[in-house]
């Protein structure tokens, strides 16, 4: 977790948008038709990977932070009709089209803050026809935007009527299969938590999921430890996100398994709850993925950078930590570890590259300074505009 390999005066060739290669300064030729940049000892890092966003959704919910502030919690914002169903209500009357521009914007501010690859969930719908709407909106951003997404498909979200068990068969029998008749989603997820759905519930889901092939990728334990970790592990879930709440037994049969733990530094930040026990994780031997959680519910930052300095300052993350925790360690939470995520011969030359001065440690350690000059895509630069 703690080592990051670097090179001192370096070169990084890119061709067809790929890394070529990469060396010391003096291990370098230069054929005549190549184009070279000097970047005068500045760094250059791998682009972020964020593996954990609800990216498109129809409207901010600003008014919610204050009534956070007044001293409402969470819970009880859901309950004054505020939470996941406000969303929901929004998003059910916006158009597709308002909702990709939208997403489309949030993606490229992303992509100038630094990040390179990232996952997108659906669960904003909460019907037939919004779910299928957001996993489109999803896909349309797969074409237009140059880095890759993965979609996730998060109809579990939040249960939008007294009739939970209506809508886990809506989520079941009628999208389930029409999402993947579509080829619309990557991934499943599911909110595991009291008040939203139970261990068994996401049983019955991750069951359906795996008979579409959708490997699992859960919210679990961010306000209760009620079996969800357990459960992710024995459907071979590829990530387990939130563990704000995490029992030492949890930690135990995380290691045992091939599931990979996230940690949303954003979202605790911004409820002002617990910070997942990223230390003691890595302490005990896990590897460790921090994400932005980016939803304007409970946490409405995609800065990657101010995700490592919070999971530095408040997880205790040694500032490489927390940078291989958002970038290679992040591109396997996302199956896309052939692709991004490191410097590496053949991956995509989805690259950062600082301020004169800024080092590793500079991301976390100056927090909410920006230290990116330029972003490559592609082995492109990303116009700043
Ligand atoms: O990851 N925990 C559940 N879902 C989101 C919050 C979504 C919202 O409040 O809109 C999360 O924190
Ligand atoms: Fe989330």
């Amino acid at each position: 977790m703690a080592e990051v390999p670097s090179i001192a005066m370096a070169y990084l060739k890119v061709s067809n948008g790929l890394i070529h290669s990469f060396g010391p300064m003096d291990e370098l030729t230069i054929a005549p038709t190549d184009e070279v940049i000097d970047l005068q000892g500045r760094m250059v890092t791998p682009t972020f990977v964020d593996s954990h966003t609800h990216m498109v959704f129809a409207a901010d919910r600003d008014e919610e932070f204050v009534m956070k502030i007044k001293g409402m919690d969470y819970q009880e914002i859901a309950q004054a009709g505020g939470g996941i169903l406000n969303s929901a209500r929004k998003l059910q009357e916006t158009p597709l089209d308002d909702l990709i521009e939208s997403a489309q914007k949030r993606v490229h501010e992303a992509i100038l803050a630094g990040t390179g690859a990232l996952e997108i969930k659906s669960g904003y719908g909460l019907s037939f026809d919004a779910e299928l709407k957001m996993l489109q909106v999803i896909a349309q951003l797969k074409q237009t935007v140059d880095i890759p997404i993965k979609a996730t498909f998060l109809g579990a979200h939040a249960y939008p009527n007294a009739d939970k068990s209506a809508y886990m068969d809506l989520l079941i029998q009628d999208l389930l299969p029409e999402i993947s008749k579509q080829g619309l989603a990557d991934f499943i997820d599911c909110f595991c938590e009291e008040g939203y759905f139970s261990v068994e519930d996401m049983h019955r889901l991750l069951e359906a999921g795996e008979q579409h092939g959708l490997r699992a990728k859960v919210h679990v334990n961010q306000f209760n430890a009620i079996g969800g970790i357990e459960k992710a592990i024995e459907f071979g879930a590829l990530t387990v996100d939130h563990l704000e709440v995490l029992l030492d037994e949890e930690i135990e049969l995380l290691k045992a398994s091939d599931t990979i733990p996230v940690a949303l530094p954003g979202c605790s930040y911004f409820l002002n709850i617990d910070f997942a026990p990223g230390r003691k994780m890595i302490d005990r031997g896990l590897p460790l993925v921090i994400a932005s959680d980016f939803n304007p519910g409970s946490a409405p930052s995609f800065n990657m950078s101010m995700i490592n300095s919070l999971a530095c300052t408040k997880m205790r993350l040694l500032p490489n930590e927390a940078f291989n925790g958002s970038t290679v360690n992040a591109a396997f939470a996302l199956a896309l570890n052939a692709e991004v995520g490191s410097i590496t011969a053949g991956k995509r030359a989805n690259f950062l590259v600082g301020k004169e001065g800024k080092q590793l440690n500079s991301i976390s350690y100056n927090f909410g300074v920006h230290w990116i000059d330029q972003v490559f895509i592609n082995g492109k630069e990303f116009p700043n505009s």
